[in-house]
């Protein structure tokens, strides 16, 4: 069995790529699926600082400058999840050959069901190597007009390289009249928009555990829509009642212990 490779770029940074990587493997893996994220920002890691692996050794910085391999980079995140965080130093970053990413996906890929790669924003070099390995380029995008010029950059680069971008997903909508649309997001991009991740203070508060939203608080609105994302990928039911059930236990579980306190 290969893995199905992801690349989830974006073009402008700061739309939710690492976001939308943690938690869209994150929530693959609660669903039973072997999945790996790796953190192929090479200049701006954040990946493994959102998991409290910030102070790891061996990097994908070490495996692409050949002083180590692969298996000795692949660290335990939650629910089975794994991950490949990349190293914080700008030396590590320079002594980086970006090209060995292609030599690695394959040998990881093997007995995996899903890699996803967090790409940096930008047409740098190393952006362009993860979306050339892809199965499949996911667009992270805001509802917002230089988020979607640069993502069409992205697209276009994409399709250069002979790959199609499966889905957009919009990320940090507020459903505000101003905003952007969903139907003119498409329009603009000729992609569909596989799913929207609302706006929800608990990405940040979650980031402040060093734990994924999902698991954090498995019911808030980001939550729920990056779970319903990975059923969508995975071909399986995202049952809505299951939501309401587990919202049920969370308010529970938390007037429970809002009580214990009394
Ligand atoms: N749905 C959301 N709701 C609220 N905050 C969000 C949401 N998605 C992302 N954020 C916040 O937006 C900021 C940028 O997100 P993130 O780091 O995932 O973007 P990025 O595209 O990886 O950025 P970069 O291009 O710098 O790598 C972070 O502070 C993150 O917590
Ligand atoms: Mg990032």
């Amino acid at each position: 069995m290969t893995a199905r490779v992801y690349a989830i770029a974006s073009g402008k940074g700061g739309t939710g790529k690492t976001t939308t990587t943690l938690n869209l493997g994150t929530s693959l893996a609660m669903l039973g699926k072997k999945t790996l994220i790796i953190d192929a920002d090479l200049g701006m890691a954040n990946l493994g600082l959102l998991l409290g692996l910030e102070k790891s050794k061996v990097t994908l910085h070490e495996v692409l400058s050949g002083e180590a391999e692969i298996k000795d980079a692949i660290y335990n995140g939650p629910s089975g999840l794994k991950v490949v965080p990349c190293g914080l130093s700008l030396k590590g970053f320079q002594k980086c050959n970006p090209d060995k990413l292609k030599q690695i996906v394959p040998i990881i890929s093997d007995g995996m069901d899903y890699i996803l790669i967090d790409v940096p924003a930008g047409i740098s070099r190393d952006g362009v190597i993860p979306l050339a390995i892809a199965d499949k380029v996911l667009l992270v995008v805001n509802p917002e007009l230089s988020s979607l010029t640069d993502a069409l950059k992205t697209k276009t680069l994409t399709e250069l390289l002979g790959k199609q971008v499966e889905g957009v997903i919009m990320n940090r909508t507020e459903l505000e009249k101003t905003e952007i649309n969903r139907n003119k997001v498409q329009e603009l991009l000729g992609a569909q928009v596989i799913e929207m991740i609302p706006e929800d203070a608990n990405v940040r508060r979650s980031a402040a555990f060093k734990t994924p939203v999902v698991i954090k608080n498995p019911v808030s609105p980001a939550s729920i829509a990056f779970r319903r994302l990975a059923a969508k990928i995975a071909g399986e039911k995202f049952i809505e009642d299951d939501v309401k059930a587990a919202k049920g236990r969370f308010l529970a579980r938390l007037t429970g212990k809002i009580f214990k306190r009394k």
